[in-house]
């Protein structure tokens, strides 16, 4: 069997080996970056399959516009201050960053990414031969002065994975100013971008520069099953994204959109739920790590899921009894660094947390 040359250097994403370690139940698990299950709004989900399967079953079964189900598409439009034609339902963000590569990379095309950056959308572009740049950050975020010229930036302004950073205000607007002199597209990945546990919302990317590519997910605030994700950018582009899409698989699972259009009234609550039980689970974490492992560099995320530690030693060789975390070295785009780890708090109870942290610190003592 000859396979393309894209697949010879691909290996398991450390992403999905991440899920897996989070299925063991004789480890904690700070890995895998996947919202608490026990916070799915399954109720909610079943009477808007039952009544979307009720009320519209040939539509629901049936193949869709490759865009995505309308209604779903002119929610996600207010949202995000936009038109319609203007937005494109994806599968998940992630294949979001998959037509993106497609759209944009070659062989050899250079891509700026944050560093470290996240790990799903490195190897998406990788596969499509990217070239990547890692662009120096500060407290405030990227470093404009550092913008090189690419086919675009990747970045995720709000509670990056794995970094936990989020770019200041004066930096987005510095960036999204910088860009338009240098004709550099921005990606703008929202993923976490409405878990924020403290400080103000600062304006998105795109709601600074409508040339801005952005795209967000259902995947954290629902559930990642549904597999709903989408794209904001002008409509030109979205005509583009389309014709890649129909390649891909035709349109999206329509039942899964037509069910979010009905659950999205419960976001505003549910997001709110969401907040209250995560924020102790970060706050756990930040103690955690304050209290047994002193000798550990970390920030605090205002939001999202991750904390990023820098270690004394190299992760690689740090192994915690069971503990699962992800070492950092993937992470970094060009020049792996080794004393780095991500670790998640999203799944665990805050006294769970302090015990998986406390055995980290035994670990590295
Ligand atoms: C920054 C970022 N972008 C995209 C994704 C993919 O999300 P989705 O489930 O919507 O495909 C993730 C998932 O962890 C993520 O962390």
């Amino acid at each position: 069997m000859e396979f393309a040359e894209r697949v010879h250097s691909m290996t398991e994403s450390e992403i999905r080996k991440g899920i897996t370690d989070a299925a063991n139940p004789d480890f904690i698990s700070l890995a895998g970056g996947v919202p608490d299950a026990r916070l799915f709004p399954a109720a909610e989900f079943r009477a808007a399959y039952d009544k979307v399967l009720r009320d519209a079953p040939g539509t629901f079964l049936q193949y869709g516009p490759t865009e995505g189900y309308g209604r779903l598409r002119e929610i996600i439009a207010e949202r995000e201050q936009t038109d319609v034609a203007g937005i494109l339902l994806t599968s998940g963000a992630q294949q979001g960053l998959d037509l993106l590569g497609r759209l944009f990379v070659d062989q050899g095309s250079r891509v700026l990414v944050e560093d470290p950056s996240y790990l799903g959308a490195l190897e998406t572009f990788r596969q499509y031969g990217a070239e990547f740049v890692a662009v120096p950050s500060d407290d405030e975020g990227i470093r404009v002065d550092a913008l090189e010229k690419a086919r675009f930036l990747y970045t995720m302004p709000n509670f990056a994975n794995p970094s936990g950073r989020t770019m200041s205000e004066r930096r987005r607007r510095e960036l999204v100013e910088a860009a338009r002199e240098r004709e550099l597209v921005i990606v703008e990945d929202d993923a976490y971008g409405d878990l924020r546990y403290e400080g103000e919302p600062v304006p998105n990317l795109s709601i600074l520069d409508p040339r801005v590519i952005r795209i967000g997910s259902f995947s954290k605030v629902l559930a990642p099953g549904l597999r709903v994700g989408w794209i904001r950018a002008e409509p030109q582009v979205i005509r583009k994204l389309v014709h890649l899409k129909e390649r891909s698989d035709l349109c999206g699972a329509f039942g899964a959109q037509m069910a979010v259009a009905e659950v999205s009234a419960i976001l505003p609550t549910h997001v709110k739920t969401l907040i209250e039980t995560y924020r102790p689970r970060r706050d756990a974490m930040i103690d955690a790590l304050t209290e047994f492992c002193p000798q550990v560099r970390w920030r605090k995320p205002e939001g999202g899921f991750f904390v990023w530690c820098e270690l004394p030693v190299d992760a690689r060789n740090l192994d915690v009894k069971d503990v699962a975390f992800v070492r950092g070295g993937k992470f970094h785009a060009t020049r792996p660094r080794h004393n780095t780890m991500r670790l998640s708090f999203a799944g665990v109870e805050p006294d769970r947390i302090r015990e998986a942290v406390r055995r980290i610190g035994e670990a590295l003592s």
